[in-house]
């Protein structure tokens, strides 16, 4: 037999009834071990089914010690797929863009390493939605750094009812909220934001589902995963133009014994609403250069 051969049959017998199972328990074994960070394991229709599989004292995003990386690394310095959206940010300030939601923004991660490289406006204000450790880190930092701009809040919905943003961020974190899909917020909000960049989101072609995740110390978190074309659609569908997206090729998604649900890079959209403002004359939207 071939090597081809023999992997195709190892592989059958690892996905076959008489093993699978046995795979799967020590998968999610595996999966649970506090040094297992970011591992992901599981597929599931909602939050609440998802929940029922994580251990029970869950501590989820509230904990404290969750901020080190934050703090300590990601407050400092961009990575790769930050750059298209400190470009886009830049050309929302020079159109006149002051006002920023960012969910789930960490201490203000985004907020102090873009700030290291853009020209941010005097009038800027950068309210933050997050878990309430993050938020009281976050305004000690604030404070300490004299960053009169940064507000924080626990409440994303008095946030987003409140329509006073010219610019939604969100990076890597709205999969993390059982209900806050772009879409659906955007339809909540009787002012629009005109700029909305999402970035290192878990789009793939298939389905939408649930997993979860190992947070690191003991903590866990169920995490949404959607269809890339309906997820586009549903915000176009508001009137909003893709105008920009990006693989994000330092995140992938693997789920043990699913390889249907994996997929080899998270997505970053930018998307504008042409009737407030045109982002950029020289380009097109990505759609129509048929870039997609
Ligand atoms: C993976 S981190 C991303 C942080 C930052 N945006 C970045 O790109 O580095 C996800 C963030 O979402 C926040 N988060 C998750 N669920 C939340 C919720 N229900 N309400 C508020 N914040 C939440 C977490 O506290 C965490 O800071």
């Amino acid at each position: 037999m071939s090597m081809y051969g023999v992997i195709h049959a190892a592989r059958r017998i690892a996905n076959g009834p008489l093993v699978r199972p046995a795979r799967l328990k020590w998968e999610r074994q595996q999966f649970l071990a506090p040094q297992n960070h970011a591992a992901l394991f599981g597929v599931y229709a909602s939050f609440a089914q998802a929940r029922h599989d994580l251990p029970q004292e869950n501590p989820g995003f509230h904990l404290e010690t969750l901020s080190g990386q934050y703090v300590n690394i990601r407050i400092k310095r961009v990575f790769e797929y930050d750059y298209p959206v400190m470009r886009w940010l830049e050309k929302a300030f020079q159109h006149g863009a002051t006002r920023v939601l960012d969910i789930g923004g960490s201490v203000g991660v985004h907020y102090f390493a873009y700030g290291r490289y853009l020209e941010m406006p005097a009038e800027l204000s950068w309210e933050i939605v997050e878990v309430a450790e993050m938020v009281d880190i976050g305004r000690r930092i604030a404070q300490e750094r004299d960053a009169a701009s940064l507000k924080f809040t626990t409440d994303l919905n008095a946030a987003i009812d409140a329509g006073c943003h010219d610019v939604w961020i969100s990076a890597g974190a709205i999969q993390y909220f059982e209900d806050a899909h772009p879409a659906d917020l955007l339809r909540r909000t009787e002012k629009r934001p005109a700029h909305v960049l999402l970035n290192k989101l878990p789009l793939h072609d298939g389905e939408d589902y649930v997993t979860t995740q190992n947070l690191g110390q003991g903590a866990f978190s169920p995490f949404h995963i959607y269809n890339k074309a309906r997820f586009i659609e549903s915000i176009e569908a508001l009137g909003y133009t893709l105008w920009d997206s990006w693989d994000v090729h330092e995140l992938s998604l693997h789920i043990p014994g699913h390889p249907e649900c994996s997929f080899g890079a998270f997505s970053g959209l930018y998307f504008v609403d042409t009737k407030q403002v045109q982002p950029d004359r020289k380009a097109r939207p990505v759609a129509q250069a048929g870039l997609l």
